[in-house]
């Protein structure tokens, strides 16, 4: 099954156009691995490419609307009720190494809320994709988040900082301080809008991160909450306005993992 309503059918297109040069560019990184220069300049053209690709193509069928593109910035800025989200390559490290785990991440925003998106793994050929009130979906299957209530049973996932943030070692410290705390296994794949995606699959029945950009997150917004899941924005310091540090789960371990994550 693929998304059918209009305005899915648009990002699905987009994405589909996009990751097919985009899988042609993951080809040339071995290569390019081991040549002196290695796949840097490579992987940044391919990651202004592939966002040049979903523009268009969202353009074509809606050229008035806003979009806000990791790479581009803003386009009709004024559209204030139509938006895309763009996150051409969400994990571009892994992207860089040849490591297969990285997405396309698309949201649709109306007058400020996300009402659509679609986060496709290119390489493993997953499609995670929801619409308000239609349900969540993985490939052509409807997907919920888990019911399981004690963090111990958990797959807890997190990720970043990608650079050295002044946050860096408080993140590190936070991170071996919550393993040791609740003692359940905490994974980093390096990919955060597949991390929201694979919590709304019932993969990990929570994500963490704080510092993240609203592209990160935009697509995996609506899938947590079609999928049953629970988004929570920990409140961004003054700051960091357009920072996200979010946390998503099943909701039935949010207030545990939160309180492990603040307090
Ligand atoms: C990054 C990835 C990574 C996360 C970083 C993000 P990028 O996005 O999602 O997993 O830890 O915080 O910035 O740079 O690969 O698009
Ligand atoms: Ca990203
Ligand atoms: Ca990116």
């Amino acid at each position: 099954m693929r998304p059918s309503s209009p305005r899915m059918t648009v990002i699905y297109n987009a994405c589909m156009k996009a990751s097919r040069s985009l899988i042609r560019d993951f080809g040339e990184i071995e290569k390019l691995q081991v040549s002196t220069k290695g796949p840097g300049d490579f992987v940044t053209a391919s990651d202004k490419r592939t966002e040049k690709i979903i523009i268009e193509e969202l353009l074509k069928a809606h050229p008035d609307y806003g979009i806000l593109g990791e790479e581009i910035g803003e386009i009709n800025k004024e559209n204030k009720d139509h938006r895309y989200i763009i996150d051409p390559i969400d994990g571009t490290f892994n992207f860089l190494h040849g490591i297969p785990h990285f997405a396309i991440s698309v949201g649709y925003e109306e007058k400020g809320e996300i009402v659509c998106g679609i986060i496709f793994d290119p390489i493993k050929n997953e499609i995670f994709f929801a619409e308000k009130g239609m349900g969540a979906f993985f490939n052509s299957s409807r997907i919920r988040v888990t019911k399981k209530s004690k963090l111990l049973d958990c797959a807890l996932a997190t990720g970043g900082p990608k650079s050295n943030s002044p946050k860096k070692n408080k993140i590190f410290e936070e991170y071996t301080n919550l393993s040791k705390k609740i003692d359940a296994p905490i994974r980093k794949f390096g990919s955060a809008s597949l991390g929201l995606a694979y919590v709304a699959a019932g993969r990990f029945d929570g994500y963490w991160e704080w510092e993240l950009n609203y592209w990160d997150v935009a697509a995996g917004i609506v899938l947590i909450k079609e999928a049953g899941g629970y988004v929570d924005f920990v409140e961004p310091d003054e700051k960091m306005i357009n920072k996200r540090n979010v946390i998503a789960t099943n909701s039935l371990i949010h207030q545990e993992l939160k309180d492990y994550l603040t307090k």
